[in-house]
């Protein structure tokens, strides 16, 4: 897709299709006064025949307007007036991009609503855009199906601070668009495909052709030195080796403190010794999704030139029975230094992750955020609406609560109240690596906070969010999005 921006006049406008927003309150925005002037009212009389109710979702395509030379123009519902916000309009966004993906139509020039946050509007429909057109391409045989529909997107503007502003908003939305592409493309290929090795590679071509990401991949001699006990005892039923990936991406002042972003990156999840049920396990290849977010939020960011420190963190390998494999019972010991009795190999993601806690101290963190697939209950409890979120901070959580609500990628606060903790009790290892029946979700953050006590740190479960199931199969992208507004919020606050 090739979005610009453009100073231009809506009558003399040569293109296939001009789509202007209309309200269902009185006030319309200029641009709709303007060719419903040059057409001699006939917008008005669409509207006054109540065939179009003006709500997000409605649209109404119109042909060979008379006093115009667009080909067509497409109404677009966008509700009240007061009531348009970005979410709001990227909803209507998505309607009408589904509506003309049904014509021959291949450009849009849509004028861009009247607010005062131009830059968010332009941001956010290109965010929308770019995830609702979306194709899973890498090894699927090339279909010979032409690509036809929209290719192409104009936002009109009418000066020059405007112009500004939606330029501004489509740079960032293409940058943010770019990493939420490669998290869904990572998260969608196969096991077999996306092992630690191939994550390893991929980490070192994002690297390549810049100077400010600084990949460095641990293989398993590396983590055994640095007595990553947990990580290992994952890997060890693997003949995919595993690989302990980080992306030092260095965009702010030298000096100022990195936020570590950690990503489960279990390239598949049969559970181990302790195997899963053989319903849906394929969905399991999608239990590096935290770790595809890592890479989509470090991709987004390079693009963007983001003035920040941010350092990301993988710990990938698989999860699989084998002779060698860690058992139920087993006892080892965390780079920490704390042991775990393994109660439960299926509960892999807090082990390969406790380390990584661990790892993370060596960059005097501003905070750490970790992003895991971690627990079944966890969309039991929540849905697929909402990732769960945990944290140490109540200051961070907040922060994180509050981008998740502007980006519209939510998030839901868990208690980690130390009445949980006991149910972590071993009596032979400082902790078991399960806590019951009960509050699972909950249970796997407390297990990871007694590796995160020395940082501010928000721990993020995104089991019900990450991908969907069922006829729509697929990564989402979650939580791309909300790491980028938190991020960007961040840079704000800096400067
Ligand atoms: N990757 C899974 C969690 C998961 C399961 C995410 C299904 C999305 C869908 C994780 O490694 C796991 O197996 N967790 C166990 C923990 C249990 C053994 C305490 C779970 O949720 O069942
Ligand atoms: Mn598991
Ligand atoms: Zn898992």
């Amino acid at each position: 897709m090739i979005y610009k921006s453009k100073i231009s006049d809506l009558l003399t406008l040569e293109t296939p299709c001009l789509v202007v927003g209309v309200y269902s309150s009185k006030q319309q925005d200029h641009s709709f006064k303007k060719l419903d002037v040059a057409s001699n009212g006939a917008l008005r009389k669409i509207l006054k025949t109540e065939d179009l109710s003006c709500e997000p979702g409605t649209s109404q395509l119109i042909y060979d307007l008379d006093g115009i030379t667009a080909k067509r123009v497409l109404l677009v519902g966008l509700g009240k007036k007061k009531d348009l916000d970005p979410i709001n309009f990227s909803k209507s966004i998505e309607n009408l991009i589904n509506t003309m993906q049904k014509t021959s139509c291949n450009k849009l020039s849509i004028c861009l609503p009247l607010t005062d946050d131009l830059y968010t509007l332009a941001k956010e429909a290109v965010i929308k855009i770019s995830d609702i057109t979306y194709q899973y391409e890498e090894p699927k045989k090339a279909s010979n199906e032409k690509n036809t529909g929209v290719n192409s997107i104009d936002f009109i503007v009418s000066k020059k601070t405007e112009l500004n502003k939606s330029q501004k908003g489509i740079f960032h939305g293409e940058a943010i668009g770019l990493g939420i592409k490669l998290t869904k493309d990572l998260s969608n290929l196969p096991g077999n495909i996306c092992t630690p090795t191939y994550l390893a590679k991929k980490a070192q071509s994002l690297g390549k052709n810049n100077k400010i990401l600084k990949v460095r991949i641990l293989n398993e001699n590396q983590m055994e030195k640095l007595k990553m006990g947990a990580l290992l005892s994952v890997s060890q039923g693997s003949r995919e080796e595993a690989k302990f990936i980080t992306l030092e991406y260095k965009g702010g002042k030298p000096k100022s403190k990195p936020i570590v972003i950690i990503g489960k990156g279990i390239t598949f999840d049969a559970g181990g010794i302790s195997i899963k049920p053989a319903g849906s396990m394929d969905e399991m290849k999608y239990d590096m999704c935290g770790a595809a977010s890592v890479f989509g939020v470090i991709q987004s960011c390079i693009k963007m030139k983001l003035p920040i420190n941010i350092t990301g963190i993988v710990p990938a390998s698989e999860n699989l029975p084998d002779g060698n494999a860690t058992k139920p019972g087993d006892v080892i010991t965390s780079m920490s230094g704390q042991t775990i009795e393994i109660l439960n190999t299926d509960a892999e993601g807090r082990l390969v992750l406790c380390d990584a806690l661990t790892y993370a101290e060596r960059y005097k963190p501003a905070v750490v955020i970790d992003l895991a697939t971690l627990t079944g209950a966890c969309i039991v409890a929540l849905g697929h609406q909402a990732s769960g979120l945990m944290s140490n901070d109540d200051s961070l959580a907040m922060e994180i609560e509050e981008a998740g609500k502007k980006s519209n990628d939510r998030t839901w606060r868990l208690p980690i109240w130390e009445e949980y903790q006991s149910q972590l009790d071993s009596n032979f290892a400082d902790m078991a690596n399960i806590g019951g029946r009960f509050a699972g979700t909950i249970t796997a953050a407390c297990f990871l906070s007694r590796f995160a006590e020395n940082f501010k740190w928000a721990h993020l479960d995104i089991a019900g969010t990450a991908w969907k199931s069922g006829g729509a199969k697929g990564a989402t992208g979650r939580p791309v999005l909300l790491l980028m507004q938190f991020l960007m919020k961040r840079c704000k606050q800096i400067k």
